[in-house]
């Protein structure tokens, strides 16, 4: 199957808040509690609030075989959201959305890039060079949740031009 990306649209939010919702029930089931996985998932409830998030982010859609797969955004040299649909887990998916946003990154001009990682996806993040560099608590609804500061380095040119 061929995975593709464009750019979010507004009219993409409701199908997006599904993805959400259901990326966070399923995938994320083993590292959180049902009450977590409830209240992190009720922050798509809010529709409004929730297109803001993506509408003011750089916000990449990736398809699979032209059926919505996954998304992530980009803001303040971080990943701020990366949401796979479970249907389409384990397929490169987020692989192709973080390699998008880690070239847009680099090319402008970061030297590093970050994203708080969920503990369902920290093995993600592991595999692409990042680095564990802090242990939040957030509070999401009432309820409390870990995630990790993780910070992938860009390799840098040198004088002549050669990427280390
Ligand atoms: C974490 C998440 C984005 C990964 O999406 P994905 O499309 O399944 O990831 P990919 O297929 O690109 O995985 C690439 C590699 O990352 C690693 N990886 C991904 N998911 C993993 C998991 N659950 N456990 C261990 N390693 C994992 C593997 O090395 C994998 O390569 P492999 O499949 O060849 O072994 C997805 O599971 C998800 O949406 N989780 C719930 C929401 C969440 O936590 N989002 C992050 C918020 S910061």
């Amino acid at each position: 199957m061929t995975i593709s990306l464009r750019p979010f649209l507004p009219s993409d939010a409701p199908a997006l808040a599904r993805l959400f919702r259901a990326s966070v029930e399923v995938l994320a089931e083993e590292d959180y509690s049902v009450n977590q996985r409830a209240a992190w998932a009720g922050v798509a409830d809010e529709l409004v609030t929730f297109t803001q998030r993506l509408a003011g982010a750089l916000t990449l859609i990736a398809t699979r075989d032209g059926g919505l797969a996954g998304f992530a955004s980009f803001v303040d040299g971080r990943i701020d959201m990366l949401y796979v649909d479970p249907e389409h887990a384990r397929a490169g998916v987020a692989s192709a959305l973080a390699d998008a946003l880690e070239k847009l990154a680099a090319a402008r001009g970061a030297t590093e890039i970050q994203a708080d990682a969920s503990d369902a996806a920290r093995d993600f993040f592991a595999a692409r060079g990042y680095a564990a560099w802090r242990r939040n608590t957030v509070t999401l609804n009432g309820e409390w949740l870990a995630t990790t500061t993780m910070k992938k380095q860009f390799a840098q040119p040198d004088k002549a031009g050669a990427f280390h």
